[in-house]
């Protein structure tokens, strides 16, 4: 597009049902303030806006969870959600929630707009149907096995494994999340957003018009969406929360408009609120062909973003995405990141033991916000581990960056008597001058990195420019020059045109990194005595932003180490979280989603026959080494003792287990495992919280005793 006049900028508005993790924050808030923030140095027109997603499923889910009414949920984690982000330096204009007014009138607006023309259309359809609890069932209420990745707790909307959008009806053996029975069919009648009806212009539009600028993971899932069948989609659902339909549209009663609906309409009551508050008109930014308008999100929610908000957008008369910047998956310590089961690193949990806990804390969210963008997962998945974080923030805030800039100040207190010094221009040399450009080129870089969402690079080319002066200030030694200035009293030339060009540096430093580390930068503008005017982006590459004679303040700690008993604390403290929640899943089994195996195939009375069963006595039990899960067992057969092994260590010490009963199928060919022959297998029975049980008589018996 041409230069744009202003920009929207997004990211997806977080559901306010739980705290989120820092796989969010480096999915859709991070780049995305990163991006603004920039912006706002270029002194662009850029409104930034989020806001709680408090509709849907997700919500009542919760409130049943936490035996609670959906409002009381939305409330205390828009409140939670708010003040989180706004710690980590989120800097939305707006943050606003879709439970308010003005959020339901502007998307029953939208709404009735699309339906008084006729671009939706009404169906009576077959819907799941809880009988037991007398409700409709909306996609987040029936669990089942995701077709793609046969995750087996799959979403009726989407499987949070694969990432890949569902329909119910894709789903094997559905499931009510309300009785934990197989749901049945109820018919009811529905709004439909018909997308088949678009697919000619969502072809031309993004595989097309945007195949050059749009990331090739959200054109693919986009390509393959398609290229499955777009089909009508629900935009009402039968449910008491979310935003009700009005009195007026016939058959409109006890329906309220679907959650995926309403939610991306929240950008535009977002920024309705915003204008309000401060005397702007909203109209433009969602309106007028010279917004851009980019939004950020996690790759869960391309296809809502690039397929089906743009037709919402294209039929009410706005203006399109002009890019969805989308991120994948970050993991976490080789595990995917997930709140429920206890593997995550909540905003939440960082702040309160990193930030809140130290004076200067801000400096620690700077060290988290430079450790997500240098690992964001921009193209691929990537990894979150602790050990990363500190090897990031040690041997490169700390080492490069903090200590370039720590150095320079101290060099410039000591021999150049606290202030800028002067520039001696017939004494530069190609060293000196190369400075400058480098400066300037990275400039240019970063600007070109940033334009086309490419964030990680971005932050490596300022840490680059940082290394490149610190290998300046090592060749030049200006430490030496100046143990000989007697002899040479010349030599303080040198070491002015050393010092005046670090400084000159270090502010360039300030202005690239703010973006990024907003409060380094801040403090780094206290340091140099300047007002933050100096981070306006017009001045990076600039050779004369601290003039000369200017007296700066002593150097202040920009960044801090993280010790090793950091890391520790912190990997313990994930791998206890993780046994309690499955401690807390192993317990109330009333809670949990269970699932009775179907049965198997029918088999004849002689494939039956053909196994042995029989009781025997253990009578030793050793763990095997280096198998977690393998305990090797003796038993007494009445005929034969023998070698079993089998895969219940992790239910069952040994010593609680000899002189127990069992059944083993004795007949079973004998197999190695761990180098061990097993001789036969032990049967057991799995409780639906994944317990095992012995199956043995009701008393002792003979050992050897057929089972039949
Ligand atoms: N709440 C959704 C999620 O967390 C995202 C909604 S984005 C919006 O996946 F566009 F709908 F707002
Ligand atoms: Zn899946």
């Amino acid at each position: 597009m041409n230069k744009p006049k202003r920009y929207l900028i997004t990211s997806a508005l977080p559901y306010a049902n739980g705290p989120k993790h820092l796989g969010h924050l480096a999915g859709a808030y991070l780049p995305a303030d990163i991006y603004v923030r920039y912006l706002r140095a270029k002194k662009e027109d850029v409104v930034y806006v989020c806001g709680s997603d408090e509709h849907g499923a997700a919500i009542t889910i919760q409130a049943i969870k936490e035996n609670t009414t959906p409002r009381a949920i939305v409330d205390k984690y828009h409140a939670l959600l708010k003040s989180n982000m706004a710690d980590l330096g989120i800097s939305f204009d707006i943050y606003h929630r879709t439970s308010e007014l003005i959020h339901h009138q502007t998307a029953l607006e939208f709404f009735t707009a699309l339906n008084d023309k006729g671009d939706l259309i009404q169906k009576e359809t077959e819907q799941f149907y809880d009988e037991e609890a007398k409700s409709f069932l909306a996609d987040r209420y029936i669990v089942g096995t995701c077709p793609v990745c046969g995750n087996e707790n799959a979403y009726g909307d989407q499987c949070e494994k694969c990432g890949t959008s569902l329909s119910p009806d894709q789903l094997i053996n559905p499931r009510s999340t309300l009785s934990g029975k197989p749901p049945s069919k109820k018919s009811t009648t529905h709004w439909f957003l018909p997308l088949d009806k678009h697919e000619g212009f969502l072809r031309e539009w993004i595989l097309n018009q945007h195949k050059d600028d749009w990331k090739a993971n959200v054109l693919g899932q986009c390509k393959s969406w398609m290229d499955l069948g777009l089909q009508p989609r629900a935009v009402t659902r039968d449910l008491d929360w979310g935003v009700p339909l009005p009195a007026n549209v016939e058959g409109g009663k006890g329906k309220v408009l679907y959650v995926w609906f309403d939610a991306p309409i929240g950008y535009i009551s977002a920024t309705r609120q915003w204008a309000i508050d401060n005397n702007k008109d909203w109209k433009p930014y969602w309106h007028d062909k010279d917004t851009k308008l980019v939004h950020f999100i996690g790759k869960d929610n391309i296809v809502f973003h690039a397929i089906i908000f743009p037709v919402m957008l294209k039929l009410h008369g706005n203006i399109l995405p002009d890019n969805v910047p989308s991120n994948e998956f970050m993991n976490l310590e080789g595990d995917k990141m997930s709140t429920s089961r206890g593997w995550s690193i909540e905003m939440d949990d960082y702040i309160n033991d990193f930030v809140k806990k130290e004076n200067g804390g801000d400096m620690m969210v700077d060290a988290l916000r430079y450790y997500l963008t240098q690992i964001a997962p921009e193209t691929k998945d990537s990894e979150f581990t602790w050990r990363g974080f500190q090897d990031a923030v040690n041997s490169e805030l700390v080492s490069i960056f903090g200590n370039y800039v720590n150095r320079t100040f101290v060099l410039m207190h000591k021999l150049c008597k606290g202030k800028v010094p002067p520039l001696h221009e017939t004494l530069l040399d190609d060293a000196d001058k190369k400075i400058f450009v480098d400066i300037l080129e990275t400039k240019y870089k970063i600007e070109s990195l940033l334009e086309t969402y490419k964030f990680r690079d971005a932050l490596y080319e300022v840490i680059d420019l940082a290394r490149k002066g610190n290998k300046y200030m090592q060749d030049k030694q200006p430490w030496i020059l100046a143990k000989t200035l007697d002899a040479n009293p010349d030599n303080q030339k040198l070491i002015d045109n050393c010092l005046h060009i670090c400084l000159q540096l270090t502010a360039n430093l300030a202005v690239l990194i703010n973006p990024f580390l907003p409060f380094t930068s801040k403090k780094m503008c206290y340091m140099h005595k300047v007002v933050d005017k100096m981070l306006d982006w017009e001045n990076a590459g600039k050779p004369k932003l601290l003039s000369v004679g200017y007296s700066l303040r002593a150097p202040e700690l920009l960044f801090r180490k993280i010790e090793d008993e950091e890391v520790k604390q912190q990997v313990e403290k994930l791998n206890n979280k993780k046994m309690a929640m499955e401690n807390a899943a192993l317990k109330p089994a009333d809670e949990k989603d269970a699932v009775i195996a179907p049965v198997k195939s029918q088999i004849q009375f002689d494939d039956f026959s053909k196994i042995d069963l029989k009781v025997a006595t253990i009578i030793s039990a050793t763990k095997v080494e280096k198998a977690d899960k393998l305990l090797k067992l003796e038993v007494d057969l009445g005929f034969e003792k023998r070698t079993i092994v089998s895969g219940i260590a992790m239910h069952f010490a040994p010593e609680e287990i000899v002189g127990k009963q069992v059944v083993v199928v004795a007949n079973l060919a004998p197999r190695k495992m761990r180098g061990i022959e097993s001789n036969g297998m032990i049967l057991m029975a799995e409780d639906k919280s994944g317990k095992l049980h012995f199956v043995s008589p009701q008393t002792m018996i003979d050992a050897g005793s057929n089972v039949s």
